[in-house]
C-alpha cells in the first residue's frame, strides 16, 4: 500500500483522515509533535513524533517511508489564541508549512494537499462564498493559512509541487465507530462544548455574542461532518495521483446554522437541557461563513452524505461517551 505523509494525524481531523486512507488503501504516515495532538489517536498506520520545524527530521521521514503525498493539517488552529498570540501562528503554520514544503520538493514528493480554511474570506456578510470569492481574513490564523496557500502557488510554479487545497467551514461529528473523535485540550469548539454543558463537565455554554445582524442574533457557520471532510481528501489525492492540475475547493454544505440553533438541535438528539448563559463576542469572529460547495460535487464527485446538524451531534455524542484520549 503506498505510504501517505499525514501531518497533524494524531489530532482531530487528521486522525480521521488516516482511517480514510487506510480504508482506500493507503498507508498513513503521521508526523505530529503532539503540541494539541494524541499519540493514542494513531490508530491506522506508523506515527513519527517530529515538528513541522526540524528540516533534518522530516528529511529522515521522507527518506524512510518514501510517501507518494502529503497531506498536510499540522497546525494551530484557533482563532481566539491567534489573536492573541499571532507570532505562534505565523511560526508554526507558516514556517512550519514552508519548512514541510522543502522538504517534500528535496525528497521528490510532488503531490501536497493542504488544510486551508473559510477563515481566509474574512468577514464577508451574507453572501454565500465560493472559491473566487475574494480572501480577505480577519484573524491571525486565517492570514496564516492564506499566506501558505500563496506559497504552494509559488512552489507549484518554480518546482512543480501540484497542490489541492481545501478551504475547511465548521467541522464536527466523529467517527461513528467511535474509534477516533474530536478531543481538544482546552476545547474551543462550539459542538463539544455543548456536550460539555450537557453532562455537566462544565456548568454552561456561553453564546459569544447576541448581537449579530443575524435573525437570532448569534453568528451563523456552515457546518460539515469530518468524515465527509477526510472523503474529500482522498478525491483530492485521486485527483493528484490522475494528473490533474493543482486546484483550491471549498468543503461545506451551503446551509447555515445560527449558534442557538446547534444548541436547540443538541438539546433534540440528547433529548438533556443545554445551560447557556448569554456573553460578549468573541474577538476574531465572523457573522457568517457558508459556503457553496458545487466545485467540490462536480468536480471531485464529493457528496457530504452525513453532514446534517442531527448526524454529526449524534456521532460527536456517541464519542464524548465512549471516547477520550489519554493525557
Ligand atoms: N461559540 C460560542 N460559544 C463557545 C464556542 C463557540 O458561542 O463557547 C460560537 C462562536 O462564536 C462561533 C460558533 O460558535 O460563532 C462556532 O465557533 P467554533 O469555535 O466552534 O468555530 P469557529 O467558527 O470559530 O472556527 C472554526 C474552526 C477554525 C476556522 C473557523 C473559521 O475551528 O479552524 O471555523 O471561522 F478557521
Amino acid at each position: 500500500m503506498p505510504n501517505v505523509l499525514v501531518t497533524g494525524g494524531a489530532g482531530y481531523i487528521g486522525s480521521h483522515a488516516c482511517k480514510a486512507l487506510t480504508d482506500a488503501g493507503y498507508t498513513p504516515v503521521t508526523y505530529d509533535n503532539l503540541s494539541t495532538g494524541w499519540a493514542d489517536a494513531v490508530k491506522f498506520g506508523p506515527f513519527e513524533q517530529g515538528d513541522l520545524r526540524d528540516r533534518a527530521r522530516l528529511d529522515a521521514v521522507f527518506a524512510a517511508y518514501q510517501p507518494i503525498a502529503v497531506l498536510h493539517f499540522g497546525a494551530l488552529s484557533q482563532v481566539g489564541e491567534s489573536m492573541r498570540e499571532p507570532g505562534l501562528y505565523w511560526d508554526n503554520n507558516v514556517t512550519g508549512s514552508l519548512v514541510l514544503m522543502e522538504a517534500a520538493v528535496a525528497a521528490g514528493c510532488e503531490q501536497f494537499v493542504f488544510s486551508s480554511t473559510c477563515a481566509t474570506y474574512g468577514d464577508q456578510d451574507n453572501v454565500v462564498l465560493n472559491e473566487d470569492s475574494p480572501q480577505a481574513p480577519i484573524n491571525a490564523y486565517g492570514a496564516s493559512k492564506r499566506a501558505i496557500e500563496d506559497m504552494l502557488s509559488g512552489f507549484e510554479a518554480a518546482h512543480g509541487l501540484r497542490h489541492v487545497i481545501f478551504r475547511y467551514f465548521n467541522v464536527a461529528g466523529a467517527d461513528p465507530e467511535a474509534k477516533v473523535g474530536e478531543f481538544h485540550q482546552p476545547e474551543t469548539h462550539l459542538v463539544p462544548l455543548i456536550l460539555d454543558a450537557i453532562d455537566g463537565k462544565r456548568d454552561a455554554l456561553t453564546i459569544f455574542g447576541t448581537d449579530y445582524d443575524t435573525p437570532d442574533g448569534t453568528c451563523i457557520r456552515d457546518y460539515v461532518h469530518v468524515c465527509d471532510l477526510v472523503d474529500a481528501h482522498v478525491l483530492g489525492l485521486k485527483w493528484l495521483e490522475s494528473g490533474k492540475d493543482s486546484r483550491v475547493f471549498n468543503l461545506g454544505t451551503g446551509s447555515g446554522f445560527s449558534v442557538r440553533e446547534v444548541i436547540d438541535h443538541a438539546r433534540r438528539i440528547t433529548n438533556k437541557d443545554v445551560p447557556v448563559v448569554e456573553g460578549l463576542r468573541r474577538p476574531g469572529d465572523c457573522t457568517k461563513l457558508v459556503s457553496g460547495s458545487a466545485r467540490a460535487v462536480s468536480e471531485l464527485g464529493w457528496s457530504p452524505g452525513r453532514s446534517t446538524l442531527d448526524e454529526m451531534i449524534r456521532d460527536a455524542w456517541r464519542w464524548h461517551q465512549t471516547g477520550h484520549y489519554d493525557k
